[in-house]
């Protein structure tokens, strides 16, 4: 597939990209950074700007799509993670406006396109507990994708706007649009610089919810949602199968969230996230965990 990807240059794009353009995908990187990865160009790209947004998704790949002299090649699908990932990096009004501009210019510019899929990112965050100020509880474990969406910080606010506006352009266009909640990202590194911790402390993956998804598991699920046609609007938790500590399901439960119903009888790994939907839809399997990386 031709694939405009954006923020490829970040934390989850830097491998997902590859993975994608290892497996034959044509990818052309939208960032206000450059990848520099063999095989895939980098248009700097502000996508908060609907002029630039347009530019990119009516744009060569590369030089080489120069030469059959045919004309512009039309985009597959466009995978848009670009933003500003966290709040606490631009003050909350630009978090806001940056990551519900650029998406609504990147979903509105596809559907007028034609392009057929978007996969976008969105957030863990929205269920509301990541960036509370102060702890909140989920209304029940594990949360699945009914969980109700009311977060109170501007970037989870920004994401689930965001779903409004893809799930009322795809009501028009008809297109695929898939919005990805992704857990807490973890590269290699991660596991060995910060797993240790959280094992001593699990307090610390509170936030979380003790979630966390493998940058190759993400990959995984941008290529099973790139394979999957058909779904309309719909979205994901995407989130490993286990939790990110050592400790079992029911004693954090017992220690952390003690009152909260459980919907459905709980392994003593699962995660409290559940990532069912996409397992069942999609085929998503995660393949890398913290266990297997850190005791072999
Ligand atoms: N990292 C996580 O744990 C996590 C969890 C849940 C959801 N997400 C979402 O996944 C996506 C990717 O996250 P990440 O961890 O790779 O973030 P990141 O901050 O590492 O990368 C984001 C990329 O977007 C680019 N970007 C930001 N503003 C831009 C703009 N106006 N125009 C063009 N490019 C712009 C940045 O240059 C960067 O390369 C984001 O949408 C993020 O909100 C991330």
């Amino acid at each position: 597939m031709r694939i405009l990807f954006t923020g490829g240059s970040g934390k989850a794009g830097r491998h997902v990209v590859p993975h994608l353009a290892a497996r034959g995908h044509r990818i052309l990187n939208a960032d206000l950074a450059p990848l520099g990865h063999p095989g895939v160009h980098d248009l700097i790209t502000d996508l908060a700007d609907p002029g630039q947004v347009w530019g990119a998704l009516t744009s060569y790949a590369g030089f080489d799509e120069l030469e059959p002299g045919t004309g512009l090649p039309k985009f597959d699908a466009v995978v848009h993670f670009g933003a500003l990932a966290r709040i606490l990096i631009q003050p909350d009004c630009e978090t806001y406006r940056v990551n519900t501009q650029s998406t609504y210019n990147v979903l509105e510019a596809a559907a007028k396109l034609g392009i057929p899929k978007v996969i976008f990112a969105s957030s863990e965050t929205v269920y509301g507990i990541c960036f509370a100020d102060g702890p909140r509880q989920p209304a029940y474990l594990p949360i699945d994708e009914e969980h109700p969406t009311v977060p109170e910080d501007a970037y989870a606010i920004s994401k689930v706007c965001n779903e409004a506006t893809a799930r009322s352009i795809q009501k028009r266009s008809g297109q695929d649009i898939y919005g990805l909640r992704i857990s807490n990202v973890c590269e290699i590194e991660d596991y060995h610089r910060d797993f240790p911790a959280f094992a001593e402390d699990p307090g610390l993956r509170l936030r979380n919810m003790f979630g966390y998804i493998d940058v190759r598991d993400l990959a995984q699920m941008v290529e099973r949602c790139l394979d999957t046609d058909g779904l309309g609007y719909e979205v994901f938790n995407v989130v490993n199968d286990d939790l990110a500590v050592p400790q079992d399901n029911e004693a954090l439960r017992n220690q952390f969230y003690g009152g909260v119903p459980v919907k459905t009888p709980m392994q003593p790994r699962q995660a409290f996230f559940s990532n069912a939907k996409a397992r069942q839809m999609l085929g998503f399997s995660p393949q890398h965990d913290w266990r297997s990386i850190l005791h072999g």
